[in-house]
């Protein structure tokens, strides 16, 4: 993408014995602008080239004949420095940025390539809890990570629509009959499953019409069905209205119960290969030699499980997608279930078993107001924390802030629209801030301080980089002479700038959206620190007397936005123009 690293890297290969391409990813930006434009660390040569990494750089800088825009090459120790023609460099790094559809066209590397990501994939019938946001977050962030590379990306929601729990909750419905199907909420499909239960502990026959009702609906049978789609369909309805506040969007919604007729044959194959086996009337996988219990693929009463309808859909992906990676983004408490379908796809020979992963994710912890200990995913009463009343309150407390600010706003600004973008950009921030494997703990006060590491400090930003662009009144221009951006700190902020293609490789590489969100904030602070210079020294202000300065420095603030706005959009967020 940038030429004359490429370039460089193209005359070095001449004189190593090793390929251009990972010579320009060795080729790194030094710590100083003083220590030139491009660094290439020699000790990965000495073995092989029998020198010192001295030696080699003091060869390297006398031998080779540089391209066009490289002024001087310097050996530094072990290091060959390159020191460039500024002005050129920054040119291409700004302008490819400010290009229309940068970050979709930066990088080729998941060209013909596809990837599945299942995320959310919550089972109907039951609210969505706080839980099911991180797997709905992050799955959304890789996969437009994902497409950054180049990939062709297919989201899949897994609803979990199967079970014989949805028999307890038609037989719940059949028997406390005061409420219709048509009419239920999903709260009270949860109340009606939990009172079920309760009688059941009492009257154990209730187990049978459960049981019952389960073998109805999967016999087809026209009213056990017709119930089962109306949870499923009112389920659906709330679990929209969430992904709408969220941004979230699938490729394809595939239930579970879409592979039911799959299940079949699969365990004759199974069979037939020796993987399954009979026990006590169930159907078995044993695991034995790679150290895992059996996976259970069809219980005594010949219902299927949650295994074997995702080995079907393993199967089905494989068929319909010939995927490159398929990643199940869900919580690290289904570690054993995904080892145990990948052991049961190597068994059954398929050499694309090892692309299943498994993308888990900590726990979500609410701190408990009295003592400060952090619980999981439940208030103190023992309730389940909503996602739906966690957004919400995200909102609530984002338009009290930005009241505290509205004076500053345009009065047709629509301040509905900006707190819904800082409450969720929170929230989503907080989250994806962190490690993926790490846990999260919640807290409002730190997760929307503007000045704090957070989503709004970032689209703050944003917003302060788009006031200063309309301040300038002139329009940016690419003509601007780059060699007016002579300040260190400009140097450093257009080297950050060219990082972030780079980031957004390893945040795919590593299945890892921190890399991204730790990225802006890094940005976003050498920005503001830039940005505060000019308050001390006024020939420093972005917006300063020379026109010529002030329009490459302009050209730069641009560059920092669009990046600071792709950035946004590959973590799900929104960047406010204003706020
Ligand atoms: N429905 C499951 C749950 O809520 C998650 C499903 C994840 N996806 C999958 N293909 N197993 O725990």
């Amino acid at each position: 993408m940038n030429s004359i690293k490429k370039e460089i890297a193209d005359c070095l290969s001449r004189h190593l014995p090793i390929e251009n391409g990972p010579i320009e990813a060795m080729l790194k930006a030094p710590p100083e602008p003083g220590m030139g434009d491009y660094a290439l660390p020699c000790f990965p040569f000495a073995k092989d080239m029998k020198k010192s990494p001295a030696a080699i750089a003091t060869a390297l800088s006398r031998e080779i004949s540089p391209p066009k825009d490289v002024k001087t090459v310097e050996p530094a120790g072990p290091y060959v420095n390159f020191f460039l023609d500024r002005a050129a460099l920054y040119r291409e790094i700004l302008s490819n940025i400010c290009q229309e559809g940068f970050v979709r066209s930066r990088s080729k590397s998941g060209k013909g390539k596809t990837v599945i990501i299942d995320y959310s994939s919550p089972n109907i019938a039951k609210h969505l809890g706080v839980h099911h946001l991180r797997s709905a977050i992050i799955g959304r962030s890789l996969y437009r990570i994902f497409e950054a590379c180049g990939y062709r990306c297919i989201g899949i929601n897994h609803l979990g629509d199967w079970g014989t729990s949805f028999g307890k909750l038609i037989a719940a419905f059949e028997r406390y009959g005061d409420i219709s199907a048509q009419d239920a909420s999903v709260s009270d499909m949860q109340e009606l499953y939990v009172r079920f239960s309760r009688e059941a502990e009492e009257k154990p026959e209730l187990a049978d019409l459960a049981r019952n009702a389960f073998k109805r609906l999967e016999n087809g049978d026209p009213h056990a069905t017709v119930l089962w789609k109306q949870f499923k369909k009112i389920s659906v309805a709330e679990f929209e209205r969430i992904y709408a506040m969220l941004g979230i969007e699938f490729d394809a919604y595939m239930p579970e119960s879409f592979y039911l007729t799959m299940a079949g044959d699969l365990l004759e194959r199974l069979r037939t290969k020796g993987i399954a086996t009979d026990s006590e009337d169930a159907i078995i996988a044993r695991l034995d030699t790679d150290d895992l219990p059996p996976l259970m693929l069809q219980k005594k009463d010949g219902t299927t499980l949650y295994s074997t309808r995702d080995l079907c859909a393993a199967e089905y992906r494989w068929t319909n997608y010939r995927f490159e990676h398929c990643l199940y983004v869900v919580g690290g408490e289904q570690k054993l279930h995904f080892q145990q379908l990948r052991a049961v796809l190597s068994r059954m020979g398929y050499d694309w078993a090892g692309r299943i992963e498994h993308i888990d994710f900590g726990l979500l912890k609410f701190p408990d107001p009295k003592t400060g200990k952090a619980n999981v995913g439940s208030t103190r009463t023992g309730e389940v924390v909503l996602l739906e009343d966690v957004l919400k309150n995200g909102i609530e407390k984002a338009k009290e802030k930005i009241k505290e600010n509205a004076g500053k706003l345009p009065p047709q600004t629509d301040l509905e629209e900006l707190a819904d973008m800082i409450g969720t950009g929170a929230v989503m921030f907080s989250d994806l801030a962190v490690r993926r494997t790490k846990d999260v703990v919640f807290d409002w006060d730190r997760m929307l301080d503007f000045q704090g590491d957070t989503g709004p400090y970032v689209q703050y930003a944003h917003a302060r980089l788009c006031s200063i662009l309309r301040k300038s009144g002139a329009g940016v221009t690419e003509q601007a002479d780059c060699s007016l951006l002579r300040l260190p700190e400009e140097w450093k902020l257009v080297r950050t700038l060219e990082d972030f293609s780079l980031r957004i490789d390893q945040a795919a590489d590593k299945r890892e959206p921190s890399i991204i969100a730790n990225y802006l904030l890094e940005l976003c602070k050498l920005f503001s620190s830039y940005y505060s210079l000019g308050m001390k020294e006024p020939e420093k202000r972005v917006l300063c007397d020379d026109e010529e300065t002030r329009n490459a420095r302009l050209f730069l603030v641009d560059a920092v936005r669009n990046v600071i706005a792709d950035g946004l959009r590959l973590l799900g967020m929104k960047a406010p123009e204003r706020m």
